[in-house]
Order: C-alpha cells, then structure tokens, then sequence
C-alpha cells in the first residue's frame, strides 16, 4: 500500500515537472513517449486507489487550455478527438461491427493545433482553436496573419460554411525558427506542434511573429457536409480543394480495410518525405450517411480512428561522448553518433541527459544503440545492442573536471546533475548566462546572440556580465557575429564600426529596462520572467529582495521552496551583490512597484462597474494601465470589456445590448496574472 502510494506520489510530481518543462518552458527533458507512459502509469494507479486520487490534477482537466487572452467561443458542433489504434488488429477490431461495404478514406494525422473556419458567403469571419472541444479561443485576427488561410474562397456556397483541420509548422519553418531562437538564447521550441500552438496563441501585440515564424494550415474536414450535396469524406477533399483551401496530398481512397492497410504500411516509411510532422494515419468511413448513422461516444466518433505510429528506430553506432556546460554549471553528456538518417533528416548527435541515464542503460562509447527522435527533433538513446559488443567499448565517466575551465565538478547529493562549482569565471557558464542576459526577457540586447558572446569570451573581453558595459568601441570592431540571411541562413561577419556602435547604443538603453528584466537577467536559478514578476511585484525593489529571509520568499504565492532557497542563496553570494552594486551605479532600475511585462492589453478599453472583492476599482485601473489599455467610464461600442463586480446594473445592461465582453473579477484575474 505504501509502495502505491510513494509511486503515486512520485507520479505527480514528475508529471507535474515535466508538464511544465513542456507547456510553460518550451523545454521537455522527455519525450512525448515516455510522457504518454507516466501519466499511463498513473492513470492504472489511480484506478486502483481512487481514494488516494488527486481529482484536481492536471491529468484531469480534458482537452487543451482556454487562454483568457482570447475570447472564448462556443463551438455549434463539438469538436470532438479520436481514438487510436496500434496495430492491424485493433484497427480491424474497431470497424468489425459495422456490417456493411466498407470505403475508407485515410488520410495522414497532422501533428499541429486543431481549428476550426467560418466562411460567410465565402469570407473568413471567424476562427477557433479547438480549446476543450466545446469551447475554444477566438483566434480570427492570428489567423488572418496565415498566408494559406484563404480570405475569401472560390465559387463558395451562400451562407454559412464551417470547415476543420490543423494549423501547422512546416519542418523548414521550424528549424529556421529556432536557429534563429538559439541565436538569440531563447528556448528552441521542443517541436513544430508546440511551435505552432506557441506561435499562434499570441497576443495581438505580439502577432507579428506569425508572419515572421510563418505558420500553415491543412483542412480536412467540412462541418454538415451534406448540406452542400457532399456524400462523401473524399468528395469533401477535393470540394475544399477547388474552393481553394489547402488540404494535404497525402490521402488516398481505399475501397477495402486491407486497401486502407497498405496505406497506413506504404505511409509508414513515406510520410518522412513531408514537410510536416504527421504522427498517425487516420482511417475514415467515406460514406457521410454512415457517421450520422453510427455518431460519436462524448469524446470520438465511430466512424473514423487514428492509427499509430511507433516512434520510428535506428541503429547506429556511439563514436564519442562529448560535454557541454550550461549557464548554471550543468554537464550535459551529449553522444556524437556515425550519421544516420531518421525522420527525414541526418542525425548525428543524441541527448543523453546525465550520467544516471548513461548508467542505467549502460551506455558506453563504441556501442551500437537503437535511437529514436523523442519530442520529434532532439533524438534521444533507446537502447544498447548487447549482442554487436565487441569488448572494445569504453565505460562512460563524467569527468572530474570542467571541459571548460578545468574547475572541479561536484555532484549535489539527491540532485542527478553534475556541476562545474566555477560560477564566477567558468567561460562556459559565461557564455550562456550572457546570452540569456541578453536575450528577450532579459535585457533585450539585440545583436548579443551566440556569436557574438563566443567570440567576446574567446578574445578575454571580459570576465563577468558587468564587463560588457565597460567596453569601448574599439573593443567590439572585429569580433565574429552571426546574421541571417533572407532565407534565415546564418552567416558569419565580422563587428564593423557602424555594428558596434549600434551595439554601444542597445548597451546604453538596456540600462533603462524595467526593473522585473533585470531581475530575469540575473539568471537566478529556477528564475524565469514568470518567478522574478512575483519577486519583483511583492518586494518592489532590490534591498528588500537582497534582506529577505527565505520564509519570506517562500511565502509568496506561486513560488515554492526550491525557488525561495535558490532566490535566497543567490542573495548571498558576494559576487551576485558585487553585480548588482556595480548595476546600481550605472544607473540601472533598481525597484519598480508594478511590473510592466508587454503591452498585453494595446489598445483595448476597460470599463468597471459593481465593487471588486480583491482590490479597489482604482488598483484594478492601475494594472490595466500597466499592461498598456486605457480604462474608461462609461460603455460604447469602444469599450472592450466591462469587468462587472457583485453589484451590477445600467452598464451592464449596456454592454450587453452593444455586444461588449462581460468578464466576471475571476475572469480579469487571470487576464492579468503573469
Ligand atoms: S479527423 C471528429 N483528420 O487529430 C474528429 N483529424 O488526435 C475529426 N488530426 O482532433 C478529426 N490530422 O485535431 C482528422 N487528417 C486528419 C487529422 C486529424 C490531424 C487531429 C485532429 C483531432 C486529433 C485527434
């Protein structure tokens, strides 16, 4: 029972770290494989513990999320999932009750973000994600900015079409993306599906980075087809396709469940030829009248399933183990591998996380080991090929001392990392932390990528963050830098007079950045924008974050022990003081009662009406404002949204007749929290 109930425990708490690495951080340390089996295993515990459930666990909650950022739309027809098969016989299985002839038509399952279309006589007027399938986000603006997304269709019907299928980033698209995210120290996104879901879920203020990542869509779907004269799944692919809508080619009519079969095989081994990422076949009735006929259970229909794939394998073979050094002193084993092709692309290098993992499989240099793409880029070790040992292989140690640096490295009890102790000068360390310095959320100093920070640290410019401000000019002329073309390929120059004193002048302005970027650009481990935004709005300044004790630190909500005691350590260490006295006299922002982080609310206008229970209608003003929106007092047709408290009237009213978004206090809540 204990056992049970420490695994259980366990589970939650892995399912909660690794679901944030994925959604909030852009950055999972798992596959979506491996994923998949922990919450399996928790699921399969929890059945046979309901008592001990957490029934307000995230696993709980259906479907994907529903930003406040967006308003919400009522889908008329759910959008419903599907079911999934592994294999022939449970594909057979699935479609054995239907006693009738059986057309198929299979199509690829594209991994990206489902929407939904809504054409009036043939314009675009409104679009949807998919949300919770019964509610999703209005996302007509962001999708507007998508250049496959027709704006008006060919010969379309009269009236009402709504159409269905999956935004998308291409795998071009996402590797120049995140060439260029890297460049800039940014997290890469871990796969085109995350890429996709980040880079539409924008803001408005933000959406110009849609155009600039460059999404795509696929239709596949036509919500009461037969109210067009369409009989059939496939007649509904070639009718979006000559109404002008993208529909992928990679779909074929089968007449019989082996025809269909053959597809799923053939496509199998085909489908790395596409410039999307797919992870299945989906098999559907052709036959319109059969899915009326049949339905759906809540969640999928009957009348189609997806099959599928296996992450696909390779072997091959272990030349090297080599080391990188992150930005705050962690080794990361990574294995240079004979080249191989997998998922479409030449691989020739694999995560190996740390050395309890290289343990645990036994993974040793020489070997011959199975590797598969985890999170779709990052391929990752499966397993070693006992058998092709031939004794030559060399056991795995990390080594004693930094790549580097050549600093000692020291294993903290219960923690899995090892770490090179040079915080202070470790040139690795360096690098990273002043790219992440650097980058957006930090002190957002453009043209201070990869590079750039490389070559300064190779060249003994400087020793420490602080330095970058105490260089002239001359310093910076004839370091490497790194630009992207037209076609986003990186090009290496040199600093040239003219890029150095843009370079001197970003420096000069990065001194003005709020006070919560330069809290983020501390690199205080465990600290993102979203930590040091709480730090920054509960101590107002950097004296009282610096004398906090770290109960005080824990006890704000949203930041837990392991932060308080990371925030705290930080505090300590002179070297962290020196940095900041030394930003102090420059003229840095040292305090800030309100955190400014985006004009998240540009150009939209708040009205308040009724009494707020957690805090005045002025305060609420005040944050609206920060966040760049303009309050108002009386409604019009300009107002964006009336946050109505307990006591309501005329302006409720109002704003109901006029047709303006009524958010509840929770509701504007959580359009300001971080
Ligand atoms: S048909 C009623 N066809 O996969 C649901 N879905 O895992 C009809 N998907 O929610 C879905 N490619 O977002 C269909 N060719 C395709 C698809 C596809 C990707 C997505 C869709 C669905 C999810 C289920």
């Amino acid at each position: 029972m204990n056992d049970f109930k420490e695994r259980l425990n366990e589970l939650y708490k892995l399912i909660e770290h690794h679901a944030k690495l994925y959604y909030d951080d852009d950055a999972p340390e798992i596959s979506d494989f491996e994923y998949d089996a922990l919450v399996k295993e928790l699921k399969e515990l929890e059945q046979a513990h309901p008592d001990l459930a957490r029934k307000d666990f995230l696993t709980h909650k259906v479907g994907g999320q529903v930003s406040e950022l967006f308003a919400k739309v009522q889908h008329e027809t759910p959008m419903l999932s599907l079911d999934n098969v592994f294999n022939n016989q449970e594909l057979e299985n699935f479609f054995a009750r239907i006693e009738r002839d059986k057309n198929f038509t299979c199509e690829m399952k594209i991994d990206g973000l489902a929407v939904s279309l809504v054409y009036e006589d043939g314009i675009f007027v409104k679009g949807a994600t998919r949300g919770n399938g019964q509610t999703g986000e209005d996302v007509t603006a962001n999708l507007k900015l998508i250049e496959s997304v027709p704006k008006k269709l060919n010969n379309a019907p009269a009236g009402r079409l709504e159409v269905r299928g999956e935004v998308l980033m291409t795998l071009e698209r996402f590797r120049a993306v995140n060439q260029v995210r890297e460049e800039r120290g940014e997290n890469p996104f871990a796969n085109p599906r995350n890429a996709a879901a980040g880079t539409l879920r924008q803001s408005e203020k933000n959406n110009h980075v849609i155009t600039e990542r460059g999404l795509d869509i696929f239709l596949y779907y036509i919500v009461d087809a037969q109210k067009f004269g369409i009989t059939k799944q496939s007649d509904a692919l070639k009718w979006l396709a000559a109404l002008g809508l993208p529909v992928q080619t990679a779909w074929e009519f089968c007449e019989t469940l082996s025809d269909a079969e053959n597809f799923i095989s053939k496509w199998q081994t085909q489908r790395e030829k596409l410039n999307y990422v797919t992870d299945g076949a989906v098999i559907k009735l052709d036959d319109l009248t059969q899915w009326q006929e049949i339905g759906a259970t809540s969640h999928a229909p009957r009348w189609a399933v997806a099959f599928k794939y296996p992450p696909e394998e390779v072997k091959t073979k272990i030349l090297e183990i080599q080391i990188s050094v992150g930005r705050t002193g962690v080794l990361t084993p990574v294995a240079v591998l004979e080249p191989v092709r997998l998922g479409g692309t030449q691989v020739q290098r694999a995560g190996l996380h740390n050395a309890d993992e290289i343990a645990r499989k036994d993974i040793r240099v020489g070997d011959v080991v199975k590797v598969r793409k985890a999170a779709e880029i990052i391929p990752e070790v499966v397993e070693v090929d006992k058998s092709a040992r031939t004794g030559e292989e060399k056991i795995f140690t990390m080594p004693e001392r930094c790549p580097a640096c050549n600093s000692l490295i020291i294993k903290i009890p219960g923690e899995v990392a090892h770490r090179c102790i040079n915080r202070a000068s470790c040139p690795a360390q360096l690098k990273e932390s002043l790219k992440y310095f650097a980058s957006r959320d930090g002190m957002n100093i453009k043209g201070l990528g990869n590079t750039l920070a490389a070559s300064l640290i190779k060249a003994g410019k400087i020793k420490n963050i602080g330095d970058i401000y105490k260089l002239k000019i001359e310093d910076w002329i004839g370091l490497e830098w790194t630009k992207l073309n037209k076609d986003d390929k990186i090009i290496i120059r040199k600093v040239q007079r003219k890029m150095a004193e843009s370079i001197m002048s970003e420096l000069e302005n990065s001194k003005s950045r709020p006070f919560v970027n330069l809290i983020t650009a501390l690199g205080i481990r465990e600290v993102g924008k979203n930590a040091a935004g709480l730090l920054v709005e509960h101590f107002g300044n950097v004296d009282a974050m610096i004398n906090a004790t770290e109960e005080e630190i824990s006890s704000i909500e949203g930041i837990g022990p392991v932060i308080a005691r990371s925030v705290f350590e930080f505090f300590q260490m002179k070297e962290n003081l020196d940095l900041i006295n030394q930003f102090r006299e420059m003229g840095f922002q040292m305090g800030g009662a309100v955190v400014v982080h985006e004009n998240r609310f540009d150009g939209k206008i708040f009205v308040f009406t009724g009494t707020l229970s957690s805090m005045t209608r002025e305060e609420a003003g005040e944050k609206v404002k920060n966040f760049g929106g303009k309050v108002s007092n009386a409604i019009s047709k300009k107002t964006s949204y009336l946050v109505a408290g307990d006591k309501t009237g005329s302006k409720l009213i109002k704003a109901e007749k006029l047709g303006v978004k009524i958010l509840s206090e929770q509701e504007f809540l959580n359009m300001i929290k971080f």
